[in-house]
């Protein structure tokens, strides 16, 4: 096709106009309220890493952020709700290593493509996840709870927040290890899991850091391993899967902020700045450190890096999810 210097002149001036009416949006955005979506129920691992990070960023952003638990679907209905909003900044999404990662391999049913369909803001946190029994449980050791499950198999129930949440892919990776089918008992997060796990009422569950590390201060619950290479700052007593005598359970975890996808570039840069500031913050930084979230990189932090990021931990969970054997129908 052959193209005049007309078309060219009118392609300049189309793209001039997009620009300042872009640039335009950026000076007023936020003109209302955000809406940050949170795949799970409230009083979860997400949630609080969320509503932590949300109430900074309203200060930077002179606007308030608002949290709303957009449950379903083990946090994918989340990832369709934003694809569905308006894209000038004022919906948000957190999601994770489930509904942005491993649920590509795990449900053919998907709506939306991770790295294609969304706008991605910056990576949030990292998080080390546990394997957490009932404090009534009669394992001590995680080699104890090995041979409980495998005698136990048909009984034995373990809690997660739907299939293809981490709780759900992370105790999968160990039950796949271990050679067990337990019954798997969904939830609507890892918050009423965890409340269900410490009231005794289910016999395990894996769950981050974030929603662990006050429980087990307290006692409630006993944590049998974190399944990382090296023991969690938080929790050092806390033996690693290796240390524990099942090395092939390793997974880490990672919240992570999204737009929808045709976002226009300078209001993602004014949310990425709200995202960095409030990980910055001294405060901010703390309380989450002591949650046993771990801050990322700088690199991470930022959009481009955390494209690259998603498109990688999607390969990385493909060949645990196809040896497993798991598929949501
Ligand atoms: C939650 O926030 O409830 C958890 O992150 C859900 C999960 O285990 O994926």
């Amino acid at each position: 096709m052959r193209t005049g210097t007309g078309f060219w002149l009118r392609a300049a001036a189309f793209a001039a106009c997009t620009a300042s009416a872009s640039f335009a949006q950026a000076q007023t955005f936020p003109s209302k309220p955000v809406t940050m979506l949170i795949p799970f129920a409230a009083g979860g691992p997400t949630d609080v890493v969320g509503r932590l990070v949300g109430e900074h960023m309203s200060r930077t952003l002179g606007q308030p952020v608002i949290i709303e638990n957009a449950v379903g679907a083990a946090g994918t209905l989340a990832g369709q709700r934003l694809m569905a909003s308006p894209a000038d900044g004022h919906v948000i999404l957190i999601g994770h290593t489930g509904t942005h990662a491993a649920a590509v391999s795990l449900n053919p049913n998907l709506k939306y493509r991770p790295v294609e369909d969304f706008a991605p803001v910056g990576l949030v946190n990292t998080n080390p996840i546990f394997l957490t029994v009932r404090k009534t449980h009669p394992s001590a050791t995680l080699a104890e709870f090995v041979a409980w499950v495998k005698a136990n198999e048909k009984t034995a129930s373990n809690a997660h927040a739907g299939v293809g949440s981490v709780s759900h892919t992370t105790c999968l990776l160990f039950n796949t290890v271990v050679g067990v089918k337990p019954n798997g008992v969904p939830y609507r997060g890892t918050g009423p899991a965890m409340n269900d796990l410490v009231a005794g009422q289910v016999d395990y569950l894996c769950d981050q850091a974030v929603n662990v590390a006050p429980q087990h201060r307290a006692g409630t619950i006993k944590t049998l391993a974190v399944a990382s290479t090296a023991r969690a700052t938080a929790l050092p007593d806390v033996p690693t899967s290796t240390e524990a005598g099942v090395p092939g359970f390793k997974v880490e975890v990672w919240n992570a902020m999204f737009a929808p996808k045709d976002t226009p570039a300078p209001v993602v840069t004014k949310l990425n700045g709200a995202l960095k500031a409030a990980l910055a913050d001294a405060t901010v930084k703390a309380k989450l450190n002591e949650l046993g979230a771990e801050i990322p990189s700088a690199e991470l932090q930022e959009p481009a890096g955390l494209r690259f990021f998603v498109g990688a931990e999607i390969e990385r969970w493909a060949p645990i999810i196809r040896a497993s054997g798991v598929k949501i129908e």
